[in-house]
């Protein structure tokens, strides 16, 4: 992919690449200003961590274990991330308390999110398998930059050359201690581990309950193999000249360690270097690091 091409699709924000299609002045001027109110639950993401899967999650919490939010109505308009150019249109028509998605670190939220009571589910996934999943995404999106080879394409994730920048920045913002107790911090990997202790851990977070029964139901709804029917998540209703499922399926594998079908022993002991350097000072031990 030329340098032309990167340009055409992306613009720079703050040093961060975001997709034209997606994000504009207009909608980074809407997200700056956006006024928070304390009963926001935000699901803050860095991509291809999980954030779909959550924007099944929390509407089902938040209807009492109640389908037909998530089997009417898009994930991106249950909860709509505020920093994408249709975030006005659809938050507006949310009702309180309102579930959203942002995919933007930390430091560059808007000025009345951090004086807020609002909560914050923050997803991390091991960067070996975001890498993997946001490579097939950059396969089949028309959006973004076409990733060239794997190895390529994990050289421009390492460089934070992707969208939304670098993987350990994103991950770093959100662990600012001066977060406190409104946010909970979550791996894709318990989840796959146990949905239903996870699920359970956010209804606490949340101060919520579900009936025994409605949990069950709740985790299987949201087991990867029945959301990926789900039309109202699955990614379908977009059309193929922007996500071409020929390509890849955005529910693609939905497992962990996919990444040791893609990764050759020289670029695993390169990207563990890379980011273990970036992250040695934070004391943050992950479930996947290297022992
Ligand atoms: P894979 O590409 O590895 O399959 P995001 O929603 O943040 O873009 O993340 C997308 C990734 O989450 C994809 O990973 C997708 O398959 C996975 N995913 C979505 N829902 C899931 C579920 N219910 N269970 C497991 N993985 C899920």
């Amino acid at each position: 992919m030329s340098c032309n091409q990167e340009i055409k699709k992306y613009f720079v924000y703050h040093g961060i690449f975001l997709p034209k299609m997606a994000y504009s002045e207009n909608s980074l001027n809407y997200f700056k200003a956006f006024k928070i109110q304390e009963d926001d639950i935000f699901i803050t993401t860095y991509p291809k961590s999980g954030t779909t899967w959550m924007q099944e999650i929390i509407p089902l919490i938040l209807s009492g274990g109640d389908f037909t939010p998530v089997q009417t109505i898009p994930n991106w308009e249950r909860v709509p991330w505020v920093e994408e150019k249709r975030a006005a249109q659809l938050i507006d028509k949310l009702g309180s308390p309102r579930a959203l998605a942002s995919h933007m670190p930390y430091h560059l939220m808007p000025s009345t999110f951090f004086s807020s009571k609002a909560k914050i589910i923050y997803v991390t996934r091991n960067p070996k398998d975001v890498l993997v999943s946001s490579f097939h995404f950059h396969r089949m999106a028309s959006f973004l930059d076409d990733p060239g080879t794997f190895e390529e394409f994990a050289e421009k994730f390492l460089a934070g050359q992707v969208f939304f920048g670098k993987w350990t920045d994103h991950v770093k913002s959100w662990r600012n201690p001066e977060i406190g107790d409104r946010i909970l911090y979550i791996t894709y990997e318990e989840m796959i581990q146990d949905l239903r202790g996870a699920i359970g851990r956010i209804l606490c977070f949340l101060g919520r309950q579900l009936s025994a029964d409605a949990l069950d139901r709740v985790t299987e709804h949201c087991q990867f193999k029945n959301m990926k029917q789900n039309t109202m998540s699955n990614y379908s209703l977009v059309p193929k000249h922007l996500m071409d499922s020929s390509k890849s399926h955005f529910f693609r594998k939905g497992n962990v360690g996919d990444w040791k079908n893609h990764f050759s022993p020289e670029l695993e002991m390169k990207f563990n270097a890379a980011i273990h350097e970036e992250m040695k000072e934070t004391g943050i031990n992950f479930p996947w690091d290297e022992k």
